[in-house]
């Protein structure tokens, strides 16, 4: 994986980091969900570059329409339990794979379709269902634990300037909505838990984008340099 799907790689182990953390934190099994985390994305691998973490280098991503995209995408899942049972991995991890998206719509793709579809014709033409993921939704907390880490991952990596607040907010945003869509409902994590695993997920995160602070620019210091000690521009003291 890291030299077919590099991104995919780097996603995974981060995935794997904020389960085990936020396993931890609610008495489940954290190794199980560390494991999980590293094996959940494997469909990746043969189609590694239609996927946006792994810079999207393979040719069909411009002539494929949302549809079709959106079917190669859910592949993934498929594809990784196949490969999963021919290389004999336990049906522990096997579970993880199979409904770590649970029956979760691909918004994106979806959104594409309608948009671009006659009007008149659309409610015929697009069925809802060729956007979602088989399921089933995560029965264990190890395995609610992980899509909801794999979710807030792949959107932390499009915020702009990731705060402390900002995080804080993309998390409970997520696990919000992954409530309100009913994946989490079988998946026996009380209130309680959902707070502790926010908490986890973004100690990590945090300490993971607390190190990708950009560093001010040389006319940036000049200019403060100038307002609070009152240096001139001739000054060349540093
Ligand atoms: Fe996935
Ligand atoms: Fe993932």
């Amino acid at each position: 994986m890291i030299i077919k799907a590099p991104g995919t790689y780097n996603h995974s182990l981060m995935v794997a980091n904020m389960a085990e953390a936020a396993c931890k934190e609610i008495g489940a099994n954290h190794m199980l969900a560390r494991v999980g985390g590293y094996y959940h994305d494997i469909g990746k691998i043969p189609d590694s570059g239609m996927y946006i973490e792994n810079k999207i280098t393979d040719k069909r991503a411009r002539t494929l329409g949302p549809t079709e995209y959106a079917r190669l995408i859910i592949s993934h899942v498929s594809n990784g339990v196949r490969i999963a049972e021919k290389d004999g991995l336990p049906e522990s991890i096997i579970d993880f794979i199979k409904k770590h998206h649970g029956e979760s719509t691909m918004t994106y793709f979806y959104h594409q379709a309608l948009e671009q579809s006659d009007q008149a014709t659309a409610a015929e033409k697009i069925r809802k269902r060729d956007f979602q993921y088989p399921g089933p939704k995560p029965s264990t907390q190890e395995v609610a634990v992980v899509m909801l880490a794999d979710a807030i991952e792949a959107a932390s990596r499009s915020l702009q300037e990731p705060t402390a607040e900002k995080l804080k907010g993309l998390v409970s945003k997520i696990v919000y909505n992954k409530l309100n869509e009913g994946e989490l409902e079988n998946a026996n994590l009380t209130m309680s838990d959902l707070k502790k695993v926010q908490r986890a997920f973004l100690r990590i995160l945090n300490g993971i984008y607390h190190t990708r602070i950009e560093y001010p620019t040389k006319s940036e210091v000049e200019y403060l340099e100038n307002r609070v000690l009152g240096k001139d521009d001739d000054d060349e003291d540093y």
